[in-house]
């Protein structure tokens, strides 16, 4: 699947973290929708939908749209392969990792759309499910890149802020 790169380029770098800063804000100012999509399901006619909700709709509908332009690179443009000096176990955890990662920013958003715009409540429980998957798998990319970086000093951040 994946060419012979030795690292990222500008945009797969540009694309990781403008995701990862989107996600902070649909993780953090979600309480709108939430309470939005509460009174809706009582049957309540909504107005007008409040700006952090309207937010959360579309900042949903960007992370789908940048997670196909994501994937589209990883697939015709590949990624560098894991540093040495892992285990074959924390290898296998973080392509684990990664592939739960891509995964979420596709199932996120598409139960998301078929929550609010189909009104299925499968796609909803798989939204308010998946989340908690989403934030332990951030949660173990989060600790590797960090153990990585200053315990196994692979300088492994630095693939991931310098373009090749
Ligand atoms: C502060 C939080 C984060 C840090 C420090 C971080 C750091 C990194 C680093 C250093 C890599 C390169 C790994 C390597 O070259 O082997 C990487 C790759 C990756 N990150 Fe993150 N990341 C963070 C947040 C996120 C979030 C929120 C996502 C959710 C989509 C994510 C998804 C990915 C994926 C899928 C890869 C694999 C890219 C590939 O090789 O195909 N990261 N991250």
């Amino acid at each position: 699947m994946s060419n012979k790169v030795t690292g990222y380029n500008r945009t797969q770098i540009i694309l990781h973290w403008v995701i990862a800063a989107l996600l902070v804000f649909q993780f953090v100012g979600n309480g709108t929708i939430v309470g939005v999509y509460e009174l809706i399901n009582k049957g309540e006619t909504i107005e007008s939908l409040p700006i952090l909700a309207r937010g959360h709709i579309l900042l949903g509908i960007l992370i789908l749209t940048l997670a196909v332009w994501r994937v589209y690179l990883r697939l015709t443009r590949g990624a560098p392969d894991l540093p040495d000096g892992k285990s074959a176990a924390q290898k296998v955890i973080a392509k684990f990792t990664h592939i739960t990662l891509y995964a979420a920013i596709f199932i996120m958003p598409l139960s998301g759309i078929g929550a609010w715009f189909g009104g299925q409540e499968i796609a909803d429980t798989v939204h308010t499910t998946f989340k908690f998957v989403f934030l332990a798998s951030i949660a173990l990319h989060f600790v590797g890149a960090v153990y990585q970086q200053h315990v196994l000093k692979t300088n492994i951040i630095r693939r991931m802020t310098k373009a090749e």
